[in-house]
């Protein structure tokens, strides 16, 4: 396995690959990799001839007061999982190198982005529809994989590649969890031992909204204002927001009369977790 550290490497193995008719699988990732993050790269290696990991974890996708500076980062970890998993490059560029110093052009997406984490977050997608652009044509992937625990995150990249054009084939892969039920996310290793048993409101309040909906109920705020109570009872917990949304468009919805996303984030400590559940 290759560890790639200019975009430059990453394109001339891709020629080559291209030149052999291999296909290729990507995974984007800001690092820090953990079980979830495995899941999408076997994935990955099961179903292409070659796997691209990218580690980066991208400035531009973080507002001014959260927690770039603090973000989890081990390289070496990294590196050894996707060896284990049978990814065949790790691109890990430096800032500099993705972003040239006038860099000026972003890739802004509408519409799927302005309820959930877009409202919270106004100019996350951007970050993060940028930085998957210049991954999609960088690695010039048939496939790539990404987590159903950003759910929106899912929805805001299937809409851009929809809408552009783009030539990839976005595969979304199901949350994985602790064995006590909690989402797994890098963030979590800022959660203290009291915050740790504190955010296991996340998946309480998730499994009680999909339980509700399983056993008949239709009204998306009656659900809704259980989860928010199960939350409320969380002295460490503090909701940025509990939605039902649709899950093609992310519009508000307040009716199980369709496929619906329930989504939530909620501020642990100052440790902001983010959990949800799709009803197809
Ligand atoms: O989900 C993530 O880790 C990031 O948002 C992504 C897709 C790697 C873009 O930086």
């Amino acid at each position: 396995m290759k560890l790639a550290k200019t975009v430059a490497e990453v394109k001339e193995a891709v020629r080559q690959w291209k030149k052999e008719g291999l296909s290729i699988g990507l995974v984007p990732t800001m690092g820090y990799l953990h079980e979830g993050h495995k899941c999408l790269i076997d994935r990955a290696v099961k179903e292409n001839d070659r796997v691209i990991v990218s580690d980066f974890v991208n400035p531009i996708q973080f507002g001014p007061k959260e927690d770039l500076a603090s973000y989890p980062r081990d390289i070496e970890a990294d590196c050894k999982l996707c060896e284990d998993s049978g990814a065949d490059i790790v691109f890990n560029p430096e800032v500099e190198e993705m972003y040239a110093e006038n860099f000026t052009t972003f890739v802004d997406t509408t519409g799927v982005t302005e309820e959930l984490c877009g409202k919270s977050r106004p100019t996350h997608f951007r970050g993060v529809c940028t930085v998957v652009s210049k991954l999609f044509n960088i690695s010039e992937a048939d496939r790539a994989y990404f987590g159903q625990k950003d759910a929106q995150q899912l929805a805001v990249i299937r809409r851009m590649v929809r809408d552009l054009n783009m030539n990839i084939e976005i595969i979304g892969c199901p949350i994985i969890r602790e064995k006590d039920g909690l989402a797994k996310s890098s963030r979590n290793t800022y959660l203290s031992k009291e915050e740790r048993e504190a955010a296991l409101v996340l998946s309480k309040a998730i499994n009680a909204g999909k339980k509700m909906i399983e056993e008949g109920e239709r009204d998306g705020d009656k659900v809704l204002s259980e989860m928010r109570k199960i939350v409320e009872q969380e002295k460490l917990a503090r909701i940025d927001y509990i939605e039902m949304v649709k899950w093609d468009s992310i519009e508000i919805h307040h009716k199980v009369d369709q496929p619906v996303l329930v989504a939530m984030a909620v501020f642990i400590g100052k440790t902001r977790l983010i959990d949800n559940f799709i009803w197809e």
